[in-house]
């Protein structure tokens, strides 16, 4: 067997064991829908959809776990996506925010917005429609504006 075909044969063997390891998925308390930013801030019903489908599944209590959180190490990436996606912004817990901090963060949601930095790109790339498009960029950093005190 030459040198490259063992080391794929080694890299293959590796991946079935690794097969072994399942990380859980992260440890997420149930979503309420009284504390959460779609309810709890009056989010506009254009919006409400885009950020659901483009945030939540970091950004909330209610993620929605793809196929291939079945595989290791994906599923490692995954979490670590969710866990440093919470540790910045959960949208589940809104209203656990002081009326300053809710301000701040929906500056943040308007900057990361324009910089197209979020959605993750990985993450818009194997979810479709997920990418914010500029006109509802316009239209979400509008609102915060506007709802801003
Ligand atoms: C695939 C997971 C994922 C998705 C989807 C996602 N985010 Fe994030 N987000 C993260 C992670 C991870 C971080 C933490 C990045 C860091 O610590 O550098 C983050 C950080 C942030 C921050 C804080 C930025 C900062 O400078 O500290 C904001 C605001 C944010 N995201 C908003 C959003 C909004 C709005 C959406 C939807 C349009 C979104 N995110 C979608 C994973 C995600």
């Amino acid at each position: 067997m030459s040198k490259r075909k063992k080391r794929l044969l080694g890299f293959l063997i590796f991946l079935a064991l690794i097969q072994f390891i399942r990380p859980s998925k992260v440890d997420i308390p149930p979503a309420e829908n009284r504390i959460d930013f779609i309810t709890a801030a009056d989010v506009p019903d254009d919006i409400a959809p885009v950020i659901k489908k483009s945030c939540y599944d970091c950004h909330s209590n209610q993620p929605t776990y793809p196929w291939y959180f079945g595989i290791t190490p994906v599923n490692w990436f995954l979490n670590n996506h969710i866990k440093g996606g919470l540790k910045k912004l959960n949208f589940s817990e809104w209203s656990t925010l002081t009326v300053k901090e809710r301000n701040h963060k929906l500056e943040e949601v308007c900057e990361v917005l324009v910089d197209h930095e979020m959605p993750i790109k990985s993450y818009t790339w194997l979810h479709e429609g997920t990418r914010v498009e500029d006109a509802m960029v316009k239209r979400i950093c509008g609102w915060i504006d506007q709802s801003g005190s």
